[in-house]
């Protein structure tokens, strides 16, 4: 079977990376659906050398052009309005957004990690993906779960600016320029709370009660659920002046007892699938955002033990955001469901 799929935010940064990701995985398509704004009207998309007009999206896109998946990237605000309409339209909906990602009838997946919880989409119509430093993080927390069960997770982030979409990306670039003509002192600062080149901001997304910001509590409660575990974690999100692919400093606490043999913590990530282990520091062999950026994979490195705690290990964790934090992830999560809905 073919499916008809719409892509909600298709001239966004995801959106354009979800065209590239269906093209690698060839994706079953009968019928593309680009849809963004009606000041989109007139663009096209590309997918396999061809040009697709893209839509406006209204209340009754989904049913005039009979979608069966729609994957939604255009804003918390607008996955709230629209998604129900492709739900009644009969579509499964594949939301990128924080907007469902804690409802508890909607399943939220990283289908390498619990692609068990995808059945539940039939209560609402709906299957979350999570946030994209939440996914490149389970992905190493999951076997290691396996291998001694954790405890405890501190993680610090180095993320890109493709995390707030193009106008991310393009006002880094902007300020890259009046960086080198010395023009930083009129730089627009729009996208982050303060000028990103040359600067690192230990703030993404907003202030909670607590202390801690909303990113930050994303990857607590998002791991939680989709580990179906309450283990204790701290996140420090920071973001970078890179253009693409998250980094991440991870500290795992294991359960009482647990003697790390970091050459089974090794085995155990390269054996989990999507994940691959670059770790020789001595030949300056480790993951870093120019090694993940357009690829699929979640890199580890700089694997060791704790000098004080045996039941410590520390490692680096680096993915391309675009990809394995959003558009990969969804298009794995169609292709889950395909799978699964055809065995029923
Ligand atoms: P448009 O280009 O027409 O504004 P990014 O995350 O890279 O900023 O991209 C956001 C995506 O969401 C774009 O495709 C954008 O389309 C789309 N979008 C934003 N607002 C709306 C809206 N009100 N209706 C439909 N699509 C929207």
């Amino acid at each position: 079977r073919r499916f008809n799929v719409a892509v909600v935010g298709a001239t966004g940064a995801v959106g354009e990376e979800l065209f590239r990701v269906m093209e690698a995985y060839d994706f079953p398509i009968n019928k593309i659906v680009p849809l963004a704004s009606a000041r989109s009207l007139g663009s096209t998309i590309e997918y396999k050398n061809k040009e697709i007009n893209v839509l406006e999206l209204t209340e009754t896109c989904f049913e005039e052009n009979e979608v069966d998946i729609a994957f939604f990237s255009a804003g918390g605000s607008i996955s709230e309005k629209f998604a129900k309409y492709a739900v009644e339209a009969g579509a499964v909906v594949i939301d990128n957004t924080s907007h469902f990602r804690m409802d508890e009838n909607v399943p939220l997946v990283v289908p390498e990690v619990n692609p068990q919880d995808i059945a539940l989409w039939k209560e609402t119509g709906i299957i979350a993906n999570p946030n994209c430093s939440t996914i490149q993080m389970v992905l190493s927390l999951k076997p290691l779960d396996e291998l001694y069960g954790i405890k405890r997770v501190d993680v610090s982030t180095y993320q890109a600016v493709s995390g707030a979409g193009k106008k991310g990306m393009e006002e880094l670039i902007k300020q890259m320029q009046d960086m080198l003509s010395f023009k930083l002192d009129d730089t627009k600062i729009e996208a982050f709370a303060h000028r990103i080149v040359n600067n690192v901001i230990p703030q993404i997304d907003v202030a909670q009660p607590n202390g801690f910001t909303k990113e930050e509590m994303k990857m607590v409660k998002e791991t939680q659920k989709i580990m179906h575990k309450s283990m204790q974690i701290a996140a420090t999100c920071v973001r970078v002046p890179v253009l693409r692919s998250h980094s991440e400093s991870i500290t795992v606490t294991f359960e009482d007892g647990v003697d790390v043999d970091v050459n089974a913590v090794r085995e155990a990530l390269a054996k989990f699938e999507n994940v691959e282990v670059i770790d020789d520091l001595e030949n300056n062999a480790y993951p870093m955002p120019i090694v993940s950026t357009d690829t699929d994979t979640t890199f580890v490195g700089r694997i060791r033990k704790d000098i004080y705690s045996s039941n410590v290990v520390h490692y680096f964790n680096v993915a391309d955001q675009v990809r394995v934090g959003a558009a990969t992830n969804s298009v794995r999560i169609a292709l889950k469901w395909i799978e699964m809905e055809n065995e029923i």
